[in-house]
């Protein structure tokens, strides 16, 4: 019996695929202060609620915001900095938000990159940036095999 990749489980030894190991310890805990961590993450999620399209799925579904970049900046510290402070389950989090769509991720990716090429750490935004895109992704696949397990899940769109 073969057993399918349960993504309702997604966790961070997940996202870092595809060999499964994060960079060296030392390499990341040079990466970026928790400072810019916390800039990046309310820089980014200023332009999601002012956004037209994005704000107000957010809006409709948190109510805590410093509660939300609290947890926010504590993921991206785990993967930036391996700072080991996120439990959660992103994935259950996004198949539970109905309707969301290929063009959502692609606009929040797009929102994403405008935070990152704003920032002076060029190696820490790449590599947030290659976390987005890579996350966007494993999210979108684990959405529709969620939530449409018999149509043939779709990429993001570039750009
Ligand atoms: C269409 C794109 C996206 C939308 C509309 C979206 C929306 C949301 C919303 C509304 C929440 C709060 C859920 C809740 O508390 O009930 C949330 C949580 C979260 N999102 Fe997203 N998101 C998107 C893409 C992403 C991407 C690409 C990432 C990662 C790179 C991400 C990472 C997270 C994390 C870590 C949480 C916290 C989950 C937890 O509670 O532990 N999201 N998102």
């Amino acid at each position: 019996m073969t057993r399918e990749p349960d993504f309702n489980k997604m966790t961070l030894s997940y996202i870092f695929a595809p060999d499964g190991r994060p960079p060296p310890m030392s390499e990341r805990t040079q990466l970026c202060t928790l400072d810019e961590i916390t800039d990046l993450v309310h820089g980014f999620y200023a332009r999601v609620r002012a956004d037209g399209i994005l704000g107000p799925i957010f809006d409709a579904r948190i109510d805590d915001w410093p509660t939300h970049l609290a947890t926010m900046v504590r993921f991206w510290s785990s993967l930036l900095i391996g700072a080991g402070t996120y439990r959660g389950s992103p994935m259950s989090a996004h198949v539970a938000l109905p309707g969301l769509q290929a063009e959502l991720f692609q606009r929040w990716l797009a929102l994403f990159h405008e935070t990152t090429a704003s920032l002076e750490n060029h190696t820490m935004a790449r590599r947030a940036e290659d976390y987005a895109q890579r996350i966007a992704r494993s999210l979108w696949f684990g959405y529709q095999i969620n939530r449409n397990p018999e149509q043939p899940p779709s990429e993001i769109p570039h750009g």
